[in-house]
């Protein structure tokens, strides 16, 4: 490790990954359920609970404290990445922050971390490249596409390049995206020769069309999103970047015919919520197994409707053959093995946006026991922004039993079982949600002091300012100041 290496075979993906989630959450089936049964299901507490845990997938909701956003996030993301890695933050040349929830309308968030970076671990790093990406959620995807490429370019000047996903997801209360919020951060090590994934050249697909599904005007703190739409795009955009993986990767492994689960031992999907990986599957599956005489006869005595003619042209019949596939055992039984073990996370933590897919990445890696087992295994990535894009693209495992040290789950713990996480009260969860407030209104937020935190910042980074200084001797209004909290 740590030096530069010429040779012309070499590979290039993800040689750590570490998680940051705040401390703070909402138990979905508790104080929040009893608040918000009137609003979502006529008072029913059991069905909404029913509904979020079971029919939409989470538990708990991560939100972060006053002196938390996407900044400090990252940077405890990254510090984690640096410290698992064992690696000098000087041999990073390139930080780039995937984000949609940025903190500044004008300066790279990657910029923030930077300095939180340099401060944390004493050193100057001013030699290093520091974009921001931003693409709803798929931003990180491009942001790890220019720093692996920038490596087989061979246009690195260090080792490393540190890319970052965070994100605060926020919809407006009492709405049905709220179920749906979470915030967290996701840091990954790229390099040649990687220990943990070595990243498949030639076999990427991207698709990107102009729409409507979900998107923040500017000055909105929450987003617009078209629920059941959102869900459409999802699926025919990441359709149409699955299939354009797979022409690439049966040519790139001499692999004709291959189906994408025949290629991939695990399928990693961007989760907004956990039921949305469910959906992706049953569409692209269930899409590949009718189309494949040989295993749709084995499915078949199960699900008759995979012989519909009619699934392509009628949505009422794709959905009841959706269905009929999604209660098989043959389906059920896929599900657990190949796509469960990479939602365990966002179960417990909610939607991080650009974060989501790499959250499945190190949910996987988590919840399989025997690590060493997933060395050499392939996986496919398929990742999507609203708005909207989706990149499908593969990597092998290399030696993760020793390049991943387990540390997501255990900060999920709560702080009475030894753990870091507090629950939260609707109140405060509400107070948190609606941000610093000002005495005039028309002061944006993003100009206000950071409002009291509910746990004071410790062995943590943290927003602890907002510059108001604008004088002849300098000018700071807005300038956000972040400091290591001992
Ligand atoms: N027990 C079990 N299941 C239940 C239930 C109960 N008591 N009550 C309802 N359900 C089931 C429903 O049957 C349904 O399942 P099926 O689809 O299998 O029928 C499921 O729960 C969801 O219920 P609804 O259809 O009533 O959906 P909703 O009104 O709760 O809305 C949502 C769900 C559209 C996802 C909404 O939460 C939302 O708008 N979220 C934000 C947008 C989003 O995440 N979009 C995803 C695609 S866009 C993207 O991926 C980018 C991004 O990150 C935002």
């Amino acid at each position: 490790m740590g030096h530069l290496k010429q040779d012309s075979k070499k590979s290039v993906g993800i040689d750590a990954i570490a998680v940051h989630v705040p401390r703070l959450y909402v138990d979905l089936s508790g104080e929040w359920a009893q608040a918000r049964a009137a609003t979502f299901s006529e008072g029913d507490v059991a069905q909404l609970v029913g509904k979020v845990k079971k029919g939409v997938g989470v538990e708990h909701m991560a939100v972060p404290d006053a002196h938390e956003d996407s900044a400090t996030l990252a940077a405890m993301a990254a510090v984690k990445a640096i410290q698992n890695a064992g690696i000098d933050p000087k041999d990073i040349g390139y930080v780039a922050v995937g984000t949609e929830t940025t903190v500044d309308q004008s300066k790279s968030i990657a910029a923030y971390v930077l300095g939180m970076i340099e401060r944390r671990f004493n050193v100057q790093m001013p030699d290093v490249g520091a974009p921001q990406f931003q693409f709803a959620c798929i931003g990180a995807t491009y942001a790890l596409e220019a720093a692996v490429n920038m490596f087989r370019a061979e246009e690195h000047t260090k080792p490393y390049a540190l890319v970052i996903a965070t994100d605060v997801s926020k919809y407006p209360l009492l709405t049905a995206g709220e179920y749906t919020q979470g915030a967290g951060a996701v840091a990954m090590l790229v390099c040649e020769n990687p220990r943990l994934l070595a990243i498949d050249p030639k076999t990427a697909a991207t698709v990107t069309r102009d729409e409507r599904d979900f998107f923040r005007p500017n000055g909105l703190q929450t987003a617009v999103v078209d629920g059941k739409y959102s869900i459409d795009v999802y699926l025919d955009c990441m359709t149409l970047a699955a299939d354009r993986y797979l022409e690439r990767a049966r040519a790139a492994f001499n692999k004709p015919g291959a189906r994408i689960d025949e290629l991939a031992s695990h399928l990693l999907f961007h989760v907004p919520f956990p039921r949305m990986a469910e959906y992706a599957a049953l569409r692209i599956l269930g899409d590949a197994w009718r189309k494949d005489s040989r295993i749709k006869d084995e499915i078949v005595r199960e699900v008759p409707l995979i012989t519909d003619t009619n699934i392509d042209k009628d949505p009422k019949a794709r959905k009841a053959y959706e269905k009929q596939l999604a209660d098989s055992a043959f389906f059920r039984h896929f599900f657990a093995t190949t796509i469960e073990p990479s939602l365990t996370l966002s179960r417990k933590i909610g939607n991080i946006y650009s974060g989501s897919l790499y959250l499945a990445l190190a949910s996987l890696l988590e919840s399989t026991e025997n690590r060493a087992s997933l060395a050499g295994q392939r996986i496919a990535l398929l990742s999507y922004g609203s708005g909207a894009s989706a990149r499908v693209f593969s990597g092998t495992f290399v030696d993760p039993a020793h390049a991943y040290i387990p540390h997501a789950a255990t900060d999920l713990k709560n702080e009475q079982d030894g753990g870091r996480r507090v629950a939260l009260s609707v109140k405060d969860y509400e107070r948190l949600h609606s941000g610093p407030k000002s005495e005039d209104s028309t002061t944006p937020g993003s100009l206000l002091q950071p409002a009291e935190s509910l746990r004071a910042p410790k062995n943590e980074f943290a927003l602890t300012r907002v510059g108001a200084e604008q004088s002849a001797q300098k000018t700071d209004t807005g300038y956000r100041y972040y400091e290591w909290m001992k």
